[in-house]
């Protein structure tokens, strides 16, 4: 069975990368480039990969890099992916590597900013990333004790966040407000700092923190202040558990291209790792379930 451990494989030069378990980032210097935007981009790469010998692409990465992989998979090149994001909006796999280290860095944010909120009765708004999915808010918010968690799948009422926010203060106990950078308030247009759109058609998300903590203080009466994560989120040491995944999902994908198994996302399935169709990885995104909101939703205001 692909994923046991008779199956795999010692990866070819493994000396090359050896030290690399602490260290977040691409490690080659790579980037989200849309290679489809750029005249001639797919022969470069074609180009590329066999002047250099190299026999198979391992693309690691989300939405967009998996998106480019499948294409070029469709177009011939040798091509296998690997989820990495923090936004853990990838389909059929249960998470993505980069998300629990988000969360950690989040919700130890959440914990600092507790004696700020509580010695100087603020309400603390804190906006973490996550594009149009609320994972990483909702997680966070969760394990940080949040006393209310806004995410893109569902418009947020801002009177009813008010009401969270006092109810709180009643307990002598200061609010913490996490939102994604997706969230979106009820008759609003999306809060963005500029409206671009980068080589992949997405609009620069943020802003949405700033917005809510001027009308909380409005509505409230009671300063409002706001941190806002931003690539703090995505840097440092990555946690134990996305060590482990990557190392998993590194060893699958090596015993893939060996196997020639090409055009598979490697995808953690409970505790297991399986290779799925690339385009199932990539043609939906994971969003959060409402019912896992109305979970969350037990604990808001109290
Ligand atoms: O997709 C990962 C992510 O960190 C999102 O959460 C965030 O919206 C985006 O990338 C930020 O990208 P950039 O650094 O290119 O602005």
């Amino acid at each position: 069975m692909a994923g046991s451990p008779g199956g795999l494989t010692k990866p070819l030069g493994i000396a090359e990368v050896r030290g690399i378990l602490p260290r977040g980032g691409t490690i080659l210097g790579s980037s989200r480039t849309n290679p489809f935007k750029i005249d001639g981009g797919v022969e470069k790469i074609k180009e590329n990969l066999a002047s250099l010998g190299v026999d198979a692409l391992v693309a690691i990465g989300g939405e967009d890099t998996l998106g480019v992989a499948t294409r070029l998979d469709e177009l011939g090149v040798k091509v296998v992916g690997v989820p990495k994001t923090i936004d853990n909006d990838l389909n059929a796999t249960d998470y993505t590597f980069g998300f629990d280290t988000a969360v950690n860095i989040a919700m130890e944010a959440i914990d600092r900013l507790h004696t700020t909120a509580e010695s100087h009765h603020r309400t603390l708004v804190v906006e973490v990333m996550g594009r149009h999915a609320g994972w990483i808010a909702l997680h966070a918010g969760l394990a940080g004790g949040a006393n209310v968690i806004l995410l893109p799948e569902r418009q947020f009422d801002v009177d009813q966040v008010a009401t969270y926010v006092e109810k709180r203060f009643q307990h002598q106990y200061a609010p913490i407000v996490v939102v994604a950078e997706g969230a979106q308030p009820l008759d609003g247009q999306m809060v963005l700092h500029n409206q671009e759109l980068d080589s992949f058609g997405h609009v620069r998300l943020g802003g949405i923190g700033q917005w809510l903590a001027e009308q909380l203080e409005a509505k409230t009466g009671k300063e409002a202040r706001t941190v806002v994560l931003g690539h703090i989120q995505r840097g440092g040491t990555p946690s134990a558990f996305d060590r482990v995944l990557s190392t998993r999902f590194g060893l699958q994908a090596i015993d893939a291209v060996h196997e020639g198994d090409f055009g598979k996302m490697m995808a953690l399935r409970g505790t297991d790792i399986v290779r799925v169709p690339l385009k199932d990885g990539t043609g939906e995104l994971k969003t959060v379930p409402l019912e896992r909101y109305t979970e969350a939703e037990v604990f808001f205001g109290s």
